[in-house]
């Protein structure tokens, strides 16, 4: 119960979000001059995502961005993390801008400011354009470059009045999902495009970061990355090094070029794959940034696995231990772990959790409501580990839930709800489910035990 959480442990001024990303969520994908995205063509590629789902119609927020900013404020929320859709914006990923795609995050960015909601504005999230990939994608440096003079265009048009920026969401799902496992688009399995990606994907980032500070001066500016706690199956010396490693995908790579370290030497020995480095990249990627995100899910357990895929190391699946519909470890001691690696590791002074959350199979019961226990327990534990970390020092100034609606779950499609909003897909009917009240409730009462 949120009575028993430690709500006056974050500050006064603490942000209290909910998050989505465009495909998952915006539909409309051949209006108004949008171009397709690599997850259009991986969506529309059979065998692919379950059930063959796909972004085309998703949640129609396109349309019902006014309805959807009516649910943000019936739950009381101070911000809301969205992405930008680059092939709406750019649709060739260079060249033209649609002024049409503009004036959708133009009028969205006015609703949600009329609201009272503050808008985190994610430049990236995973919807490179198809043209680009037809380019190499992010296997070549050219599309950071482009991420960049994208980035300009946005903030250039939104930034008089959005502050919080991100540059990119989650850039290991591009760089190992989407090039390595090819469980997401672009479907590939080759570490050497995977390791460029990486490197490209950052690189995009530390450029994006240097034009949204000339464009829209006084940005808030941050990276966000997901991470998981790593623990070995065993004490044997073999799965303690197997640890080391997943640490090392997992978390290091996306975290130490970031935070001026470099890549880490250990992985680069391991993948074996030359970067694609150039003179003042480092510099570029560890341009100073105002926040870092933090998307937080599951910790994971690993046994050395040395005939498996890179880093040779496994998850191992522990018996008896709760979990989500994702067949996710619920383990909200992993979020506080991280809070405060980031804080004490890396040094970071300002913190969100940009996404935290849970999938479970809701359904709208015979009396109108879903009654989600599940998710609400989830929501409290990890709220619950944000307040301990905050009490250890981390300087932990917002969390928004993942995700304001049920959405397209990528390679999972529409099975897997997330959403503190039910989203009936035939109907569009939104419904608040019990964890959003639960979520509206915890927000009330952080407010009243500052007041
Ligand atoms: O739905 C995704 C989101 O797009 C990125 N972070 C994880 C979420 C749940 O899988």
């Amino acid at each position: 119960m949120s009575d028993s959480l430690d709500l006056a442990a974050f500050p006064a001024d603490f942000t209290w979000g909910t998050a989505t990303s465009a495909y998952q969520i915006e539909g409309a994908v051949a209006e108004d001059g949008r171009a397709p995205s690599i997850w259009d063509t991986f969506s529309h590629t059979p065998g692919k995502i379950d059930n063959d789902d796909h972004g085309d119609v998703a949640c129609d927020h396109y349309h019902r961005w006014p309805e959807d900013i009516a649910l943000m404020k019936r739950l009381g929320a101070d911000a809301y993390r969205l992405s930008v859709a680059w092939p709406r914006v750019v649709p060739g990923g260079d060249g033209p801008v649609n002024a049409a795609g503009l004036d959708f995050y133009d009028r969205l960015v006015d609703g949600l400011l009329d609201a009272g909601i503050t808008p985190n504005v994610t430049l990236y999230h995973w919807d490179l354009p198809q043209a680009l990939q037809d380019r190499g994608g992010w296997t070549a440096r050219e599309t950071a470059e482009h991420l960049a003079e994208y980035a300009s265009v946005v903030a250039g048009r939104l930034g008089d009045r959005v502050t919080q920026w991100a540059t990119l969401n989650e850039p290991l799902c591009s760089g190992w999902i989407g090039h390595l496992e090819g469980r997401m688009a672009p479907g590939l399995t080759d570490l050497t495009a995977a390791v460029h990606a990486s490197y490209h994907l950052l690189l995009a980032h530390g450029l994006a970061t240097r034009a949204i500070r000339a464009a829209a001066p006084g940005a808030q500016i941050g990276l966000v990355t997901n991470h998981s706690t790593i623990e070995a199956a065993s004490t044997r010396p073999e799965d303690l090094a197997a640890a080391t490693r997943m640490d090392g995908h997992t978390n290091r790579w996306w975290l130490d070029p970031v935070y001026g370290r470099g890549f880490p030497a250990d992985m680069r020995e391991l993948y074996g794959v030359e970067l694609p480095e150039r003179p003042g990249d480092l510099d570029t990627i560890a341009a100073p940034l105002d926040w870092h995100g933090l998307n937080y899910y599951f910790p994971a357990t690993v046994t050395d696995d040395p005939q498996g895929p890179v880093p040779y190391a496994r998850e191992v699946r522990l018996p008896d231990v709760p979990r989500t519909g994702m067949d996710w470890q619920i383990d909200a001691g992993g979020l506080e772990a991280l809070l405060l690696r980031l804080t004490d590791d890396y040094g970071v002074r300002k913190l969100y959790v940009t996404e935290n959350g849970s999938a479970f199979p809701d359904a709208v019961s015979p009396d109108g409501e879903v009654h989600d226990p599940d998710r609400a327990r989830y929501l409290e534990q990890h709220v619950g580990a944000c307040a301990r970390a905050v009490r250890k020092g981390a300087p932990l100034a917002g969390y928004y839930a993942w995700s304001l609606l049920d959405n397209f779950e990528w390679a999972y499609g529409y099975d897997k709800r997330f959403g503190l909003v039910h989203v009936d897909y035939a109907t569009q009917a939104r419904t608040v489910k019990t964890s959003g009240r639960r979520y509206a409730d915890i927000i009330r009462a952080h407010r009243q035990s500052h007041a």
